[in-house]
């Protein structure tokens, strides 16, 4: 099992591993549009564990540019281990 915690409320959830991010996002209240990595309302700021997110999609290095501490709820899978993230 992998975790995700809401900076913003302290709320917990615990998913399995590759779980996406999405459902949990939007039911914690994360704005999201397209979902397919294009429109951007969906930025989250990852706090603590960004190794266990997996790997950058091309959407999201098209739309964040070269930075390390933002993701697109719609395209990230939480690999294992804890995640802290920030909306
Ligand atoms: S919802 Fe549009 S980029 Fe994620």
């Amino acid at each position: 099992m992998a975790k995700l915690i809401f900076e913003n409320t302290g709320e917990e959830k615990e998913l399995p591993e590759d779980s996406p991010l999405h459902q949990f996002c939007e039911e914690a209240g994360v704005p999201f549009a397209c979902t397919e990595g294009v429109c951007g309302t969906c930025v989250i700021e990852v706090v603590e564990g960004m190794d266990n997110l997996s790997d950058f999609t091309q959407e999201e290095k098209d739309f964040l540019g070269d930075q390390d501490r933002e993701r697109l709820a719609c395209q990230c899978k939480l690999k294992g281990g804890c995640v802290r993230i920030k909306y």
